[in-house]
């Protein structure tokens, strides 16, 4: 009996789109003035938000550097505000350093739901803002190679401002009417 073709295989997040690059990585820190004195000081990376996280219990600060902007190579700083905080019991458990790697993607509920066809558990059922407006979910390290992996959909950047129209004795004409 002729054995039946093999199902086309999926192509993974990366070759379907959905997967775009990474978009940081975060540590855990104990400090996080001292953690932001290292990286700026000695690193030489550029603060671009430092926000706090009521739902986690911990403040964050996102780092940056690079070709392309300070926005193109990003480290996130975690650091717990309280012994409740995931963060103390990640530092607790580890001690301070790298504690999950985060992938962008195009759309956080569609990459969740395509890894849950694959097998992998998702923390959260759905989405849930992250920092600076993003739209976050993690896969469970035991699915992904012991590495908390989060899924980051950033919000599109708003366009830069339109130059500023000179005004004066012209600055009535419409456009399409120059002749
Ligand atoms: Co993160």
């Amino acid at each position: 009996m002729t054995p039946l073709p093999p199902l086309p295989a999926e192509p993974g997040l990366a070759g379907s789109g959905l997967l775009t690059r990474i978009d940081h990585v975060g540590l855990a820190v104990p400090d996080l003035d001292r953690a932001i004195a290292f990286h700026t000081e000695v690193l030489g990376l550029r603060v671009l938000l430092i926000e706090e996280n009521d739902d986690q219990d911990l403040v964050e600060a996102m780092l940056g550097f690079g070709p392309g902007g300070p926005a193109a190579t990003v480290v996130q700083l975690l650091a717990p505000r309280s012994a409740e905080s995931v963060i103390a019991r990640f530092l607790q458990r580890s001690g301070p350093g790298l504690q999950h790697l985060a992938y962008a993607v195009a759309d956080v509920e569609q990459a969740a739901e395509t890894l849950r066809r694959r097998g992998l558990r998702l923390l959260y059922d759905a989405g849930r803002p992250g920092t600076g407006g993003s739209q976050i979910n993690f896969v469970h390290p035991k699915d992904a190679g012991g590495v908390l992996v989060e899924i980051v959909q950033r919000l599109p950047v708003p366009a830069p401002p339109a130059p500023q129209r000179a005004t004066g004795a012209g600055s009535g004409n419409q456009r399409g009417t120059q002749s």
